[in-house]
């Protein structure tokens, strides 16, 4: 191995996807397909820079605790996961999509918030939820889901969820309706805090390059 170990990590799909032109950017290729193999470890191009493949939700976690020295991840990862430990240093700009509240298209959401009507939703988000009803003064019981929100207003496990949209075709699949944009969401490198100072020089040129290369529209 030459020059200092870094190991980044990412979540397969929308994410390591968007990030291979930024890796590029800082002269990284990774040398494997996750979609075509199991490896969780995949080496790129620089012997001493590798990418681990981890669940989007525990990218924070491994940064945090050194598993990784870095990572990319979405911003409602990391609001409900908490910063503590990491050094959030860019918004990336990339896989764009928001938090949104969403009822069947039947459900009269404006009514039931006017009327100061308990509302049970179902959401991963349990802390961008809780945040956000409070803030509207609505009150909400909150069911923690860890996937597949969108049956829960259809089974009247819930009147709501919160989830992800991108392009509203997963709502419109299971005739549901966006009723209020929460927040609007893209993926942020973390870098472990540590790592920051041990490791400056070898993570100093990535970031730069990270930045240069980040799109603005
Ligand atoms: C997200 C989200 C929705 C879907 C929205 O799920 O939970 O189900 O994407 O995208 P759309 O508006 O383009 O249809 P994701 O595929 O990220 O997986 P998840 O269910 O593990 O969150």
């Amino acid at each position: 191995m030459s020059g200092t170990a870094l190991t980044l990590a990412l979540s397969k799909g929308r994410i390591f996807d968007e990030t291979l032109p930024l890796l590029k950017a800082a002269g990284i290729e990774v040398l494997e397909d996750p979609e075509k193999s199991r490896k969780l470890i995949l080496a790129t191009n620089r012997p001493e820079v590798r990418v681990v493949l981890v669940r989007a939700s525990d990218v924070p976690t491994y940064v945090q605790y050194g598993g990784a020295d870095l990572g990319i991840t979405g911003k409602d990862i990391l609001l409900e996961h908490g910063s503590q430990g990491l050094y959030l240093p860019l918004d990336l700009r990339i896989a764009k999509c928001r938090v949104s509240v969403a009822v069947r298209a039947d459900f009269d959401y404006a009514s039931a918030v006017r009327q100061g009507s308990r509302l049970r939703v179902a959401t991963k988000y349990v802390a961008i939820a809780r945040e956000f009803f409070a803030a509207k003064g609505v009150h909400v019981d909150l069911i923690k889901l860890y996937g597949s929100m969108e049956l829960a207003p259809l089974t009247g496990l819930a009147d709501a969820i919160v989830d992800l949209v991108s392009t509203g075709n997963t709502l419109k699949a299971n005739h549901l309706v966006e009723v209020e944009r929460i927040m609007d969401i893209s993926s942020h490198l973390v870098v472990n805090q540590a790592a920051l100072k041990l490791k400056q020089a070898a993570l100093r040129p990535i970031i730069d390059a990270f930045a240069a290369a980040v799109k603005q529209d």
